[in-house]
C-alpha cells in the first residue's frame, strides 16, 4: 500500500486525530518557513532573525524590531491552502480534536478551524504594553516605525519572542489531545523549536510524520511521507 494510502486508511479508522504543524504548512500559501534553504533564517540581515525576534531586542531595539516584523511576519494577503481546508473537512467530519500550530499567521481559523492551539501565538492580536489595551494586525501593518497606544505606550504583537515563555494553559491542552490521540499527524515543521517540539513525545497512538525535508524525529514515526503537506493531506482526506 502506498504512503498517502495508508495515512488515508489510518484516517478513516481514527476518530481522535489530533494535528501539530509548523510554517510548512503556510508555505503553499505563500508564506516562507524559516529554516528551509529559501527559508526565512536563511535569508542575509543586519542581525540573525532569531536576535531580532527576540525579547529582549524587542525592548532595546522596537524599531529595527518592526521593521523586519512588518516586512517579513505579517503575511498579509496569503489565504488558506489545501493542508487548511483538509483539516478544516477532518474536524467538520468530527474526526479531528484539535488544531496545534506553531504558526502565527491566524490562516488556520480563516479556513474554518474551531479548535486551533496557538503555540506561538498569532499577529492578529496585539496590545499595549502600558495599558493593555488590544488593536488589531491593520493597525500594526500601518503604523510606521514604533505602532504606539492612544496612552502613548508600545504595542506589541501577541506572539512568542524568542526568550519568551509559552502559555502554559495552551501546552497543557496540547499534551492532554496528544496523549488522547489514536493518530497524531505532525506536518510542515523542523521539530526544532522547544518545547513545541517536545509535544510529539506525548503522543501513544500512531504517529504521522508529513514534511518536505527529513526531521530529527522520523526513527520515532509509524509513518514518514516526504512531499508537499497540501497535496498529500488533500489526498489523504479525499478533498
Ligand atoms: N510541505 C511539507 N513540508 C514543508 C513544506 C510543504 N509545502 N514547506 C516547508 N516544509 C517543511 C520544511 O522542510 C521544514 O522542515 O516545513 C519545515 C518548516 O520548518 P521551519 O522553517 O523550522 O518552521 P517551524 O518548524 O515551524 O519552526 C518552528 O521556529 O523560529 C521559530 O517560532 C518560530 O514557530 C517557529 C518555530
Amino acid at each position: 500500500m502506498d504512503k498517502i494510502a495508508q495515512l488515508k486508511q489510518w484516517i478513516k479508522e481514527s476518530s481522535r486525530i489530533v494535528f501539530f504543524g509548523g510554517a510548512g504548512v503556510s508555505t503553499e500559501s505563500g508564506i516562507p518557513d524559516f529554516r528551509s534553504t529559501d527559508g526565512l533564517y536563511n535569508q542575509q540581515y543586519q542581525y540573525p532573525p532569531e536576535t531580532i525576534l527576540s525579547h529582549s531586542f524587542f525592548i532595546k531595539n522596537p524599531e529595527e524590531f518592526y521593521k523586519f516584523y512588518r516586512n517579513k511576519m505579517i503575511a498579509a494577503g496569503a489565504k488558506p491552502n489545501k493542508a487548511h481546508l483538509a483539516l478544516v473537512k477532518l474536524e467538520q467530519e468530527g474526526k479531528l480534536q484539535a488544531v496545534i500550530t506553531q504558526n502565527i499567521d491566524g490562516l488556520h481559523q480563516e479556513a474554518g478551524s474551531q479548535n486551533v492551539l496557538e503555540l506561538h501565538g498569532c499577529v492578529k492580536r496585539n496590545f499595549c504594553t502600558r495599558c493593555g489595551k488590544s488593536y488589531d494586525l491593520q493597525m500594526v501593518a500601518e503604523s510606521q516605525r514604533v505602532p504606539k497606544c492612544s496612552c502613548g505606550g508600545i504595542v506589541k504583537p501577541d506572539v512568542v519572542l524568542y526568550e519568551e515563555g509559552l502559555d502554559s494553559q495552551i501546552l497543557e491542552k496540547s499534551v492532554y489531545y496528544i496523549s488522547h490521540a489514536d493518530l497524531l499527524i505532525v506536518g510542515g515543521t523542523s521539530l526544532t523549536v522547544y518545547p513545541a517540539a517536545g509535544l510529539v513525545d506525548y503522543c501513544r497512538g500512531r504517529l504521522a510524520l508529513i514534511n518536505k525535508d527529513a526531521t530529527p524525529l522520523d526513527g520515532q514515526a509509524d509513518l514518514v511521507i516526504n512531499g508537499k503537506i497540501g497535496e498529500v493531506l488533500g489526498e489523504a482526506c479525499s478533498l
